[in-house]
């Protein structure tokens, strides 16, 4: 196993992990530009409508299949309509659906969302077959085999988040597999509180700003920070939209900026950092260049409508970090793998 200093460890240096991808799975319903519900029966004409395949864990998913990962899905979707297209979608960016479990009588997850003029994205969500997931629909074995296990959305995965999700994770810190986390809700305590006892097997946890402060109950972001990473997590890293993001552990402390770019729909922005992320690890370009790896990915899926627009492969994210990111003080990732010296590994060289 290969140990990054001050950041989390990976099994080998790849360039297509094999990912498997648990938690919500999200048909994600879009529309832009809304500004106001209609009164009554109204009727507004909108420039764009679309269809993804989103939630922490299917949207995340999809951007790493397009980074270059090995995808398994995994997670509880129905039996319905919403369901084959949600499998359909993943399945037409390559992530293997095989293990989706489909339960009977329960809708599968969606959301539509009304995108603002400028990006921002209520949300009107049904949990639906997210909250059915049970530890016999998943399979340990893919996951004691996998490079990274990412858990999407666990507040929402109803009583898998207990033992479940401990098994999970004990599976996984057993096989030596880097396991990062984020959330999907806005959350409040109760969530941190069932986290609690989970989160020392978690080694990034990328919870966004909002969510952070609502699950610690505290208006301060440092101290916030502080006490998830008393819980025994390895790094957290605390996305603040168009503020950029924060990313600390033990002994690393990095604020990186948003990426410049001409802004759409953030809907799925956490998703794709999550992805650039994870590749960026896996490809061994240490826990600095691999977030903002993620950022970039990021701003490119801020710029079309739904969590997996515009941004096409892991060179197009390199590429627009370059372009974008030089004045930024951003680092330059390297294309090819193996290429970069050993010192390179560490998290805060740049
Ligand atoms: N307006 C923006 N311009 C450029 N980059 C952005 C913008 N909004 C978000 N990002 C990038 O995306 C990252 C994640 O965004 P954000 O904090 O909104 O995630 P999130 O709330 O988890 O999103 P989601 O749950 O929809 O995936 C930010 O840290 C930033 O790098
Ligand atoms: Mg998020």
């Amino acid at each position: 196993m290969l140990t990054m200093p001050a950041g989390p460890a990976i099994r080998r240096l790849t360039t297509s992990p094999l990912v498997v991808s648990l938690g919500a799975h999200i048909l994600d319903i879009l529309g832009r530009p809304v500004t106001s519900i209609p009164p009554g029966q109204g009727s507004v004409l909108l420039q764009e409508i679309r269809i993804t395949a989103a939630g922490t864990a299917a949207g995340t998913s999809v951007d790493l299949a397009k980074l270059g990962a090995r995808v398994v899905a995994m997670g509880a979707i129905g039996q319905d309509e919403i369901g084959t297209m949600l499998a359909t979608l993943l399945e037409r960016h390559g992530v293997d659906t095989s293990r989706l479990a489909r339960k009977p009588g329960v809708q599968t997850s969606a959301t539509m969302l009304p995108i603002r003029p400028n990006g921002d994205r209520p949300a009107f969500h049904v949990i639906g077959a997210n909250g059915e997931l049970r530890l016999p629909d998943v399979d340990l074995a893919a996951i004691a085999a996998a490079d990274v296990l990412h858990v999407g959305g666990p507040e929402v995965l109803g009583e898998f988040l207990g033992a479940p999700l401990a098994r999970v994770l004990a599976t996984a810190r057993e096989h030596g597999v880097l396991v990062t986390m984020d959330l999907l809700r806005p959350g409040d305590r109760s969530v941190l509180r069932r986290l609690r006892p989970l989160l020392a097997a978690v080694d990034c946890f990328l919870p966004n700003e909002d969510q952070l402060l609502a699950i610690t109950g505290l208006a301060d972001v440092d101290q916030a920070i502080a006490a998830v990473l008393a819980t025994g997590v390895g790094v957290v890293v605390v996305t603040r939209g168009a503020a950029g993001s924060r990313v600390v552990g033990a002994d690393v402390d990095l604020s990186l900026p948003a990426l410049p770019a001409p802004v759409l729909d953030t809907t799925g922005c956490g998703d794709a950092y999550t992805a650039g992320l994870i590749i960026g690890l896996c490809r061994g370009i240490g826990l600095h260049r691999a977030a903002w790896l993620g950022a970039a990915a990021a701003a490119l899926v801020a710029q079309g409508l739904g969590s997996d627009a515009i941004l096409t492969d892991f060179e197009h994210a390199v590429r627009y970090l370059a372009e974008v990111g030089a004045d930024l003080g951003a680092p330059v990732i390297p294309l090819e793998p193996g290429s970069v010296p050993q010192s390179a590994l560490d998290p805060r060289s740049s």
